[in-house]
């Protein structure tokens, strides 16, 4: 089976390219079940439930966060009420929503889909390394194959975290700093690994950002307000292809879809 995960959507030119580059790439790889990462998909910060609706509707079926999903409040009632929009499942316990789903992907293989969030250089959370220990018990009675979205800056912590679970999982795909690494393999015990799955943005900025206000708040200290960038917008993905017997991956490669030309790259 095949696991499309798209990486962190940021703003309109996210959406828009994650629209057009999900209708090629579904009828191009026809993946089983799409997993993004949407944090940053309103205007580079967190999420509405319009624009949650939307990027359901594009074709995600499960959807992640990271650290900017309680920046618009009123996603916390849609949070509560779907369930396939993900926060991460390393918070206090009590916090609306939830950081784990299982989702049945379109061969009828069960996936079990979590969010975890690093602790190094981002806002404090429980501890990551145990809190996956603790989701995998329960995914354990219900399926093998399970995918993480490890929402965190540091490639150290992600590291770590994917050797810790490795032979445990079927991918780790890791998501925040919105710049694609050359690292995906798939680790001894059959776990998909990659550290940064990149960016659906857009690309002439810095890291989704308009690259003059990015630039003047290095150069000034000052709190710049960051709007979102609107050039060169891309698609970045990961696919994996799956055993679906024993969960463990078969391969994982970088994908990355540009509006303009159309086109996909392998
Ligand atoms: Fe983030």
């Amino acid at each position: 089976m095949r696991i499309l995960f798209v990486a962190d959507v940021v703003g309109l030119p996210g959406r828009r390219v994650l629209r057009s580059g999900l209708e090629h790439l579904r009828a191009e790889v026809r993946p089983d079940l799409v997993i993004a990462n949407a944090e940053n998909a309103a205007r580079g910060n967190g999420l509405t439930p319009a624009i949650a609706d939307e990027i359901f509707r594009a074709g995600c079926d499960v959807v992640t966060t990271g650290n900017h999903v309680w920046d618009r409040k009123e996603i916390v009632p849609y949070l509560v009420e779907h369930p396939r929009l993900l926060r991460p499942a390393n918070h206090p316990d009590g916090t609306p929503g939830r950081g784990s789903c299982l989702a049945e992907a379109r061969d009828g293989t069960p996936v079990g889909v979590a969010n975890l969030m690093g602790r190094v250089y981002m806002p404090p959370s429980d501890d990551p390394f145990r809190a996956a220990d603790v989701l995998l018990q329960s995914f354990a009675r219900e399926t093998r194959v399970v995918v993480l979205d490890f929402h965190a800056e540091a490639t150290s912590e992600k590291a770590a975290f994917a050797w810790y679970l490795d032979g445990r999982v079927t991918a780790i795909l890791g998501t925040h700093t919105h710049v694609p690494t050359a690292d995906e393999r798939i680790l001894p015990g059959g776990t998909a690994f990659v550290t940064d799955a990149g960016m659906t943005g857009p690309h002439d900025s810095v890291i989704g950002v308009e690259k003059t206000e990015a630039i003047e708040r290095f150069l000034t200290q000052r709190p710049v307000r960051f709007s979102p960038a609107a050039g060169d917008p891309r698609l970045q993905a990961v696919l994996l292809d799956i055993d679906a017997a024993t969960g463990r991956a078969q391969s994982i490669r970088r994908v990355e879809y540009r509006e303009r030309a159309g086109e996909e790259r392998h």
